[in-house]
């Protein structure tokens, strides 16, 4: 049996019949064509699924879409107003070389955007226990570290 659920995504509010066993990665994907979210391990380990709900960054592939009901949800789409432009943080991956794949990076910048928001003077050991749950094999890091540094920089002169 469906559940009828509210959801608010980037601003926009959904209704949404769905059955319980799907998570809120199944919905932002395949019900709302919301794809920058990814699937990777599906257990919890990677990170390349986060969202941010009410705040807090979440893996969606372990939160069920029932459990989302009445959250304010946002995904990597919902990071811009328009969604064209890019967020200090995007520019900062870009010019300081932080990007990686298509899988890692938008739940990198997700964790480091709820980071961002809490602590706007992040130290390193700050900035990496904000991304300790995003995983990487390809990289060591630094690169990120470095980006999310300069993009609070940017962030506080704005
Ligand atoms: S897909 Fe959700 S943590 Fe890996
Ligand atoms: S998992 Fe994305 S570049 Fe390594």
């Amino acid at each position: 049996m469906k559940h009828l659920i509210h959801l608010k995504v980037n601003g926009d509010d959904y209704e949404l019949a769905v059955a319980p066993h799907r998570t809120l990665n199944e919905v932002l994907r395949e019900d709302l064509a919301l794809t920058g979210t990814k699937f990777g391990c599906g257990t919890g380990d990677c990170g390349a699924c986060t969202v941010i709900m009410n705040g807090r960054n979440v893996s969606s592939c372990l939160t069920l879409a029932v459990e989302a009901d009445g959250k304010d949800i946002m995904t990597i789409e919902g990071l811009t107003p328009s969604g064209e432009e890019l967020h200090p943080i995007q520019e900062a991956f870009v010019a300081y070389g932080a990007i990686q794949c298509g899988f890692c990076t938008p739940g990198m910048i997700m964790s480091a955007k709820v980071l961002l928001d809490k602590n706007p003077h992040p130290d390193e050991p700050d900035i990496r226990a904000g991304l300790s749950g995003n995983l990487c094999r390809c990289t060591g890091y630094n690169k990120i570290v470095e980006a999310i540094e300069k993009a609070a920089h940017q962030m506080n002169q704005d």
